[in-house]
């Protein structure tokens, strides 16, 4: 694991029991605005990439069995199993999932790409398990991704783009679809 990676994970672990209150009101704003401008309900499989404490499932309790909580932290995510007894939570590497390719109608990643060393290669894996024409939602800190970047980013590594736009608060975001490549 390289040096940037491991200290990204230890902070997430020292401070994961206090994720939540610190952050909960910050990202459900987030969720509401991007599931306001696109619905997930129908989704049987949805991989939540970087997804902590699984603050997006706590929004969407109902859909326990098709949210897929996968993170690198493991105190993150018995933070997350310790609300959710029956969700899964996955310990994994955004950028070496441990899924086979073409599984999931939808990935989601909120605020986790800055974080990341090689978010080509992270992207990349998102493609690789997302069914064809399905959907990533993907956001990232604007003061480190503008939407142009996340534009090139993931035109680059075979989505079109949907819809890509600002939030109000913090994140760029970007709804966009897989296209195979060429
Ligand atoms: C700002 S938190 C966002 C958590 C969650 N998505 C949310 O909306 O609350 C970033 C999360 O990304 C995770 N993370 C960072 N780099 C990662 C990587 N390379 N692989 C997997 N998870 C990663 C961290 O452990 C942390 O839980």
């Amino acid at each position: 694991m390289s040096k940037k990676k491991f200290v990204v994970r230890q902070k997430y672990d020292a401070t994961a029991e206090r994720y939540d209150d610190r952050y909960v009101t910050i990202q459900q704003r987030k969720y509401r605005e991007v599931f306001s401008k696109f619905n997930i309900e129908k989704a049987e499989i949805i991989l939540d990439i970087g997804a902590g404490t699984g603050l997006l499932l706590d929004s969407f309790p109902h859909l326990t069995n098709t949210i897929f909580c996968c993170d690198f932290s493991m105190n993150m995510l018995k933070m997350g199993k310790e609300k959710h007894k029956n969700g899964y939570f996955i310990c994994a590497d955004s950028e070496k999932l441990p899924f086979r390719e073409v599984v999931a109608d939808i990935v989601t990643c909120f605020s986790v790409l800055q974080n990341i060393p090689n978010p080509e290669i992270a992207l990349t894996e998102f493609h690789s398990v997302l069914k064809n024409n399905e959907t990533l939602i993907l956001t990232a800190l604007q003061k480190t991704f503008s939407e142009d970047m996340l534009k090139k980013l993931t035109q680059k590594c075979g989505f079109e783009i949907k819809r890509i736009w600002s939030l109000t608060y913090e994140d760029s975001v970007v709804i966009a679809v897989k296209r195979e490549k060429n």
